[in-house]
């Protein structure tokens, strides 16, 4: 069952989001820094995903969603999306078995026609082998636009009803069944890193009502402190859905 728009219902949020959406940026800007090449930072950003995951088990967040490779990415230089990509597999080479051992559920959503066919491949079999796996579903977007998703989402729905083409109005609820992670809750936080106040193409219908944070640190240096600084402002905010404070407040006592 796919889940519903969180904009029909008011979800239940608890001090930790349940589901965790992050745009990983800065990793060039940590190298330059220190006066090393662009990949140096790339690599460091590997090692900022595993204390990432590993903060986000211990907390108890049950979806992370992370921003590896944009569909516009593709505009860098040739020989920075060639080392992108070596990583990537590298990555995928030696920390599948691991995902697997902690049960994680991994998930890639994008367009990954355009990738080496070893990464397809090892996607492919990490997918299969985690599909089980119950404790934190770890997506990676990788050549992934919010916009292309929606785009591909309408264009499914039509396909599955031929009849709506002529239909007067589309209810935009008809579409969630057909986004790429239909299988997670829309996120409850999003964190960007790099000091860059933009959605740069990430989640673009599933972030409608998500709590937006933005942290100067380079994406390298976010380890768990950082996430709990984000957890921290995360827990102040008061989600209203478009209601009052005051109907949120009521619905709260009772719920309480
Ligand atoms: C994010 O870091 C990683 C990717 C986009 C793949 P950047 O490479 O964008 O780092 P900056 O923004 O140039 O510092
Ligand atoms: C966004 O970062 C995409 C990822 C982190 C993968 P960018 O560094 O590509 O974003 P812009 O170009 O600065 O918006
Ligand atoms: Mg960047």
């Amino acid at each position: 069952m796919p889940f519903k728009s969180s904009t029909a219902d008011i979800p239940q949020t608890g001090n930790v989001p349940r589901h965790v959406a992050i745009i990983m940026d800065g990793n060039g800007r940590w190298a330059k820094q220190r006066l090393l090449p662009r990949v140096a930072g790339h690599r460091r950003g590997v090692e900022a995903v595993r204390a990432t995951v590993r903060a986000c088990i211990e907390r108890g967040v049950e979806y992370l969603t992370l921003f590896a490779f944009s569909s516009e990415n593709w505009r860098r230089p040739a020989e920075e999306v060639s080392i992108l990509m070596d990583l990537f597999l590298r990555a995928l080479e030696q920390e599948v078995a691991k995902l697997h051992d902690n049960s994680i559920r991994f998930k890639v959503v994008g367009e990954l026609g355009r990738f080496p066919a070893r990464i397809r491949e090892h996607v492919a079999a990490a997918e299969a082998l985690t599909a089980r796996n119950a404790r934190l579903t770890l997506t990676i977007a990788a050549n992934y636009g919010g916009r292309q998703d929606i785009a591909q989402a309408a264009q499914r729905y039509f396909a599955d009803h031929p009849e709506a083409v002529d239909a007067p109005v589309i209810a935009p609820d008809v579409l969630t069944p057909y986004l790429a992670m239909s299988y997670a809750p829309e996120p409850d936080l999003f964190i960007r890193t790099g000091g860059e106040q933009r959605i740069s193409n990430f989640l673009l219908w599933q972030l409608a009502y998500t709590e937006l944070y933005f942290t100067d640190l380079l994406w390298p240096d976010f380890d768990a402190a950082a996430l709990d600084l984000a957890f921290e402002s995360y827990r102040n905010r008061e989600r209203r859905f478009g209601r009052t404070s005051e109907q949120v407040r009521a619905a709260a006592a009772q719920d309480a």
